[in-house]
C-alpha cells in the first residue's frame, strides 16, 4: 500500500477482501452454482436418509472457527461430506417422514436475492417494496382460507413461531393477566403439535388450566366433549378463552370439525385458533377447498409455506382475522423509530415480535410469480392421488390403516398377531432406514407403535411410493416366514 493510500484508509488491503470484486465474485459464483446444480442433478439418486451417520468424525472439527482459512472448494467439501451426506435429506422425494419440506430451486434464488440486496423488510419506511410484496403474499393466503378483508398476518420463520404469535394475540385480546390466569382455560386437541405447548409456555400461559379434549375415532376433537367441558367450566366460574384445533394434525392429518367448534367458541366468546401448518395449502385443491371451507371461521390460522408450498425451511405464516388484534399484541414505538412511524402503512414490525428480519417474502413470491398458483395446486393434487395409491397397496399387503387419511398422511401398522408386534413393526422401519432411499417415521397411536408416511414433497412421485411398497413387501416376507 502506498503511503498516500495508507493515510486515506483505516483498513488494510488484506482486510478489504470482504468486498469481493467482479472477477472474484464470478469465480465464487461458478463454484457454488456448480455445487448446487450437482446436488439437484443427483437428487433422484441420493439417499433420503443416511442412517448411522451421526457419529462425530475428525472432519467435523473443521466446523470450528479459527484464524486459519480454507479455500472455497475445501469449504464445499466439508458441506458435502459432513452436512449433505449426514442425517435426513429433506430435499429428496424419498422423504416421507414427519411432515416433508420442499426446497424449490427457484425459491433459493429468491433467498439469494433477498440476502444480496439485504432489504430492511421489517419496516415500511425502510423498504416499502419488500413490505408490499409480503403484504401481497399475506393477502393471497388470507383469501385462500376464505377470510374477508380486515385480516392481517406475518411471514414467520415457521409454524412454531406462527403459533406463538397467534397465542400471544389471543392472550392480549382476552387480557389474560396475573389476576385471572389460574381460572382461564385453554382447550386443545390431544393431537396438538408440541409447538403449541412451547408457545403456551413462552407467552406465559402455562399457569392456565389446560385441557386436552378427547378425540373421536378419526383423531378429531370430539365436539360433544368440548361443548360439555366448556359448559361445565363456565358453570364452575372458570374463564374458557382459547381453543386450539387442527387442520391437518401431524400424526395422521386429522381435520377437526371446524364449523361446529367455531359455533361453540362464538357462543362462549372463546378465541378459536387453527393450526393448519401442514393442511392449509390443500385449499389450493378442489378436494381441500371443500374439506377446509370452514377455516375462515377461525380467529387465527397458521400455515407453513415450507410444507405445502414446497419452500425451503424458514417459511411460516400467521393470519389473524382482525388485524387490530395482531396490532394490539405487537405494536410498540421508540424514539429512534420516529421517522418510520410517519408512514401510514403497517410494517411487519408492528405485527410481530421481530424488528430486523429476513426478507422471507422473496423466496415465496418469486416461485409463485414464475409458475403461478395453479402449478402448486397440481402438485398437491398429485400428492392426494399418491396417498390413495399407497393406501390401496398397503391394504393389499395386509397392513392395518390406523386412521383413514384426511389429506396425505397414512398411519399404518402390520398385525403380526404376537406379543412382539411393536418390535416387528420397528424392524420394518429400521429396514427402510438402513436402505436409505426412502425415509418414513413412526409414532404411537392408541398406545401402539405405528408407522407413518407423509406425502408432501414436490419431488415425491409414483416412483418413490413404489420403492416404499417394494421395501415393505420384501421385509414383510422376511418377517412372516
Ligand atoms: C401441525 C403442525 N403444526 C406446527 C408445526 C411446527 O412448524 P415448524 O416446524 O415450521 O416450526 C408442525 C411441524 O411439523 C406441524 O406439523
Amino acid at each position: 500500500m502506498s503511503k498516500k493510500k495508507r493515510e486515506d484508509s483505516f483498513i488494510s488491503d488484506r482486510s478489504l477482501q470482504l468486498e469481493e470484486n467482479r472477477q472474484k465474485r464470478k469465480k465464487l459464483d461458478k463454484v457454488v452454482l456448480e455445487f448446487a446444480n450437482d446436488f439437484v442433478n443427483s437428487i433422484s439418486k441420493s439417499k433420503a436418509f443416511h442412517n448411522k451417520s451421526h457419529k462425530k468424525t475428525k472432519q467435523d472439527n473443521l466446523f470450528e472457527i479459527e484464524e486459519k482459512t480454507l479455500k472455497l472448494n475445501e469449504i464445499l467439501d466439508i458441506i458435502q461430506q459432513r452436512v449433505v451426506n449426514t442425517g435426513l435429506n429433506p430435499a429428496s422425494g424419498g422423504h416421507l417422514g414427519y411432515i416433508p419440506g420442499g426446497g424449490l430451486y427457484s425459491s433459493s434464488l429468491g433467498d439469494y436475492l433477498a440476502a444480496v440486496t439485504n432489504r430492511y423488510a421489517g419496516v415500511f419506511y425502510a423498504s416499502p417494496g419488500a413490505v408490499r410484496m409480503e403484504d401481497a403474499l399475506i393477502n393471497w393466503c388470507g383469501k385462500l382460507i376464505g377470510y374477508d378483508d380486515g385480516f392481517g398476518g406475518n411471514i414467520t420463520s415457521g409454524g412454531s413461531i406462527a403459533n406463538l404469535i397467534a397465542l400471544s394475540t389471543a392472550k392480549k385480546h382476552h387480557d389474560i393477566n396475573s389476576k385471572n390466569i389460574s381460572k382461564s382455560v385453554i382447550y386443545c386437541s390431544q393431537q396438538a403439535h408440541h409447538s403449541i405447548y412451547k408457545a403456551i409456555n413462552t407467552v406465559g400461559l402455562e399457569e392456565c388450566v389446560i385441557r386436552q379434549i378427547p378425540l373421536d375415532e378419526e383423531f378429531r376433537i370430539s365436539t360433544s366433549n368440548f361443548k360439555d367441558q366448556v359448559e361445565k367450566d363456565a358453570k364452575e366460574g372458570l374463564n374458557p378463552f382459547l381453543l386450539i384445533g387442527n387442520a391437518g394434525s401431524t400424526d395422521v392429518g386429522a381435520i377437526d370439525p371446524l364449523k361446529d367448534l367455531s359455533t361453540i367458541c362464538k357462543r362462549h366468546s372463546i378465541w378459536f385458533h387453527v393450526d393448519a401448518a401442514y393442511g392449509g395449502f390443500f385449499t389450493l385443491t378442489e378436494y381441500g377447498k371443500d374439506k377446509l371451507r370452514d377455516l375462515k371461521s377461525a380467529d387465527s390460522v397458521i400455515l407453513d409455506p415450507h410444507k405445502g408450498l414446497f419452500m425451503p425451511y424458514g417459511s411460516g405464516m400467521v393470519l389473524i382475522k382482525d388485524i387490530h388484534h395482531l396490532l394490539k399484541a405487537n405494536n410498540y414505538s421508540a424514539n429512534y423509530m420516529q421517522d418510520a412511524v410517519k408512514e401510514s402503512h403497517y410494517s411487519p414490525a408492528d405485527l410481530s415480535p421481530e424488528l430486523s428480519k429476513h426478507f422471507r417474502g422473496l423466496r415465496m413470491w418469486l416461485p409463485l410469480k414464475l409458475y403461478g398458483p395453479e402449478v402448486f395446486s397440481n402438485y398437491l393434487e398429485e400428492k392426494l392421488k399418491l396417498t390413495s395409491y399407497l393406501h390401496k397397496k398397503l391394504l393389499e399387503l395386509g397392513f392395518t390403516i390406523v386412521c383413514e387419511p384426511a389429506l396425505t398422511i397414512i398411519a399404518f401398522r402390520y398385525n403380526f398377531n404376537c406379543l412382539n408386534n411393536d418390535l416387528l413393526n420397528t424392524a420394518l422401519l429400521n429396514y427402510i432406514l438402513d436402505d436409505g432411499r426412502i425415509f418414513i417415521s413412526s409414532t404411537v397411536l392408541n398406545d401402539k407403535f405405528t408407522l407413518r408416511a407423509a406425502i408432501l414433497s414436490f419431488r415425491t412421485h409414483k416412483r418413490e411410493i413404489d420403492i416404499l411398497i417394494e421395501l415393505l413387501k420384501f421385509k414383510l416376507e422376511d418377517l412372516t416366514v
